[in-house]
């Protein structure tokens, strides 16, 4: 289908919000509207011969850690087209765009929650394992200790985020939460009555909240927390045991390294759905400011991209212990790989070994062991209040 793309204007919101009405509808209120307002310079449309809006997709920036480096990242939301527009590759078209845009912007990675993870799969991006959800009996935390805790009431930010940003540079594709269209931290505060609390403990820190289950007890939900030292976690896991006798059950979010994970995600692991697929947008770019924390070898490796012909090619990568150094080049290519593959391996999610099976890359495995280097021994998790 032939259609013309631009960024949505406020005179586009009537056209938008009748888009919008049969994929995700929206709640109402003047703050919606508003809300929704402004978000149209962050929003690309596709428009018929007609000039009438046939589908848009969202691109909310952010910043995110690789190896622990801060990046931006590309995050795309809302894609939605008109029903009578469907299957006519209109949705493919605005995705292209927005990483073409994306590109000339300098930006290396992009990061969407997908509807089906099938879908964008075959447009390039990647799924990746990230938290672990535990829903399990207070009993199996340690047994109560004193802790030192101290309860921060206001502004979290303020309080938390020099620590959050410690321990999330820790993780691939953790949100900075130094931007993004809403602040993260003022959504977490504890509303007074609503029996929430945050405490900081040394190298660490937990936002909580007690619910009520009728019959099934008391659970503590933990709305947030990270510890950026093995001691750090001591803490907060000691923090979290002092509700014992006050909650029955504890439901966290761990990373899936974590060892509360290894222990007991066979256990109590609830499913969220809440699947991160990880994109590159411009292979320069995002391997760039990337520094393996062991020495390792340049490598030669073809890409293929479809929705992305700019990565396609051969590519000389050279890890340097200031910059990863990415050039065209003409020599033959020790592996191949799906572009999907580098998000796998650069994001510390699966091995070399791990992506050849799956048929995401053929060749000689040493050149995929230098791009997993680039993973600086991070393993991918955001918090799921992250989500957007
Ligand atoms: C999902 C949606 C945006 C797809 O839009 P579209 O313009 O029909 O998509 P395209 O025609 O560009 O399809 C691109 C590819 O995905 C496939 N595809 C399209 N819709 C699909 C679906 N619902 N499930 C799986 N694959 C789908 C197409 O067959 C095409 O593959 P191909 O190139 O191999 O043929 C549209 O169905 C929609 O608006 N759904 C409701 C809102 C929604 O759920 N949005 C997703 C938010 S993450």
């Amino acid at each position: 289908m032939d259609v013309t793309l631009r960024t949505l204007r406020e005179g586009d919101l009537d056209a938008y919000l009748a888009l919008r009405e049969h994929s995700f509808g929206y709640p109402a209120g003047d703050d919606v509207l508003s809300e929704l307002r402004g978000r149209m310079p962050a929003t690309v449309g596709a428009f018929d011969p007609a000039g009438r809006l046939v589908a848009s997709a969202a691109r909310p920036l952010f910043e995110t850690f690789v190896a622990g480096r801060r990046q931006p990242l590309l995050g795309i939301a809302a894609v939605q087209t008109l029903l009578p527009a469907r299957r006519r590759g209109v949705a493919r078209t605005l995705l292209a765009r927005l990483l073409s845009d994306g590109r000339e912007e300098g930006i290396g990675w992009s990061l969407l929650y997908p509807f089906d993870p099938r879908f964008y799969d075959r447009l390039g991006w990647q799924s990746l394992p990230t938290g672990v959800r535990l829903a399990m009996d207070m009993a199996w935390l340690e047994r109560p200790r004193p802790v030192d805790a101290w309860p921060v009431t206001s502004d979290l930010r303020n309080a938390l985020h020099e620590t959050y940003q410690r321990c999330a540079a820790q993780w691939n594709f953790s949100n900075a939460r130094t931007m993004g269209p809403w602040d993260v931290w003022s959504d977490m505060l504890p509303e007074r009555g609503g029996r929430g609390a945050a405490y900081r403990v040394e190298d660490g820190y937990a936002v909580l909240r007690l619910r009520d289950g009728g019959g099934s007890g008391t659970t503590l939900d933990v709305i947030d927390a990270a510890w950026c030292s093995p001691g750090g976690r001591d803490e907060v896991l000691a923090l979290l045991a002092a509700y014992a006798g006050q909650a029955d059950r504890l439901e966290i979010e761990v990373p899936h390294d974590d060892a509360l994970a290894w222990s007991l995600a066979d256990w109590f692991t609830t499913p969220t759905r809440a699947t991160r697929m990880v994109r590159v947008v411009d292979l320069a770019a995002a391997l760039a400011p990337l520094v393996p924390i062991d020495d390792t070898r340049a490598c030669t490796v073809r890409v293929r991209d479809a929705l992305a012909p700019w990565n396609e090619g051969t590519w000389r990568i050279t890890p340097g212990p200031e910059r990863c150094a990415v050039a065209s080049t003409s020599s033959t290519a020790e592996a191949v790989l799906d572009v999907r593959a580098v998000a796998l391996l650069v994001g510390g999610a699966a091995t070399p070994e791990a992506v050849l099976r799956a048929g995401l890359a053929d060749g000689d495995r040493r050149a995929l062991v230098t791009l997993a280097s680039l993973a600086a021994g991070r393993t991918p998790f955001q918090s799921l209040n992250d989500r957007f």
